[in-house]
């Protein structure tokens, strides 16, 4: 019986929409990158991807609405570096990022850039090292949250100029960019996929690159890398991938897997990714076992690199 309802639901998966659980603010990196490739993912699995925002945490409310949702293969979470660095920031995460969930593939990297408020008076790296030095005390430093990666990005910037900044969280760097607009916030380093348009528009100033080496996007390629600006080996960009919950059928994970790989070789995904600074993976992360082991390694980094900062969440 069993397996003649294992092959009756393998025929029919997916039989109704799928929910992509994005664990920020509508209208932020994460949220680009889930809806851009929610296009592409739905296609090949002819059926509609619907987007869920569960904002807070860093990241860590919504990876536990996804945790704990039932394993039918119509719930997947779409989530990115913060996997890697809750566990090392949140000693009482109600999930385990290694047990409770099926990984599927990893979907993309993007750089990072540091950019400030529109009246801030600095117009480049050095002049805002000069600034944050004459403003000990007052900075403002806008993040979405610990577990985020603006959140890991500024905590290692504050560190490495030695400078403690005040952190401001938001629901994700969508809201936290509206403040830096508004200039209630002073600094923040976010995705390229988010700072992109506001940096091509003028909108905001633009400082660095977190990557160690520049970019190619034609409105980044001027940027300094923070690493040849005297933070030495400084080097963040910021990987999003998809998991589902432990225990999701197999026969719905393959079918989502052969479907991710489909759409990461989408040539309108790739259009949109490359044009805000973004590198779709196509190596053998896009498989579930090289992209857990990915993560585990990257946990082990990070929770290194966390702990000497001794920041933690909880
Ligand atoms: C977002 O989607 O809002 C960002 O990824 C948040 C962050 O991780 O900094």
């Amino acid at each position: 019986a069993t397996v003649l309802a294992t092959a009756a639901f393998a025929q029919g998966y997916p039989e109704k929409p799928i929910t992509v659980v994005v664990p920020f603010a509508a209208g932020g990196p994460t949220d680009k990158v889930a809806r851009d490739l929610g296009v592409a993912l739905g296609a090949a699995l002819k059926q509609t991807i619907i987007i869920d925002n569960v904002g807070g945490a860093g990241g860590t409310l919504g990876a536990t609405k996804v945790a704990k949702a039932a394993p039918d293969g119509y719930t997947l979470l779409l989530h990115h570096i913060g996997m890697a660095t809750s566990p090392g920031l949140y000693r009482k995460l109600p999930y385990n990022t290694l047990n409770d969930f099926e990984y599927l593939g990893l979907i993309n990297e993007v750089p990072m850039t540091l950019i400030g408020r529109p009246t801030l008076p600095a117009s480049n790296y050095a002049e805002l090292r000069k600034w944050i030095d004459a403003n000990k005390g007052k900075i403002n430093l806008a993040n979405a949250g610990l577990g985020a990666a603006s959140h890991l990005c500024g905590m290692l910037f504050q560190q490495q100029v030695g400078v403690d900044m005040t952190t401001v969280p938001y629901k994700g760097t969508a809201p936290a960019m509206n403040d830096l607009l508004g200039g209630q916030v002073d600094i923040m380093c976010d995705q390229t996929t988010n700072t992109t348009g506001q940096i091509e528009g003028g909108k905001v100033k633009a400082f660095a690159v977190t990557t160690l080496k520049p970019l190619t996007t034609p409105s980044l390629a001027k940027l300094p890398t923070l690493d040849s600006q005297g933070l030495k080996g400084f080097n963040v960009s910021i990987w999003h991938g998809l998991y589902a919950p432990k225990g999701t059928p197999a026969a719905a994970l393959e079918k989502i897997n052969a479907a991710l790989k489909v759409a990461l070789k989408d040539a309108e995904f790739h259009k949109r990714e490359e044009a805000l600074g973004a590198v779709v993976v196509n190596d053998a992360r896009v498989s579930p076992a090289e992209h857990k082991k990915f993560v585990a390694a990257e946990i082990d980094k990070w929770g290194t690199a966390i702990k000497a900062a001794g920041v933690y969440a909880d």
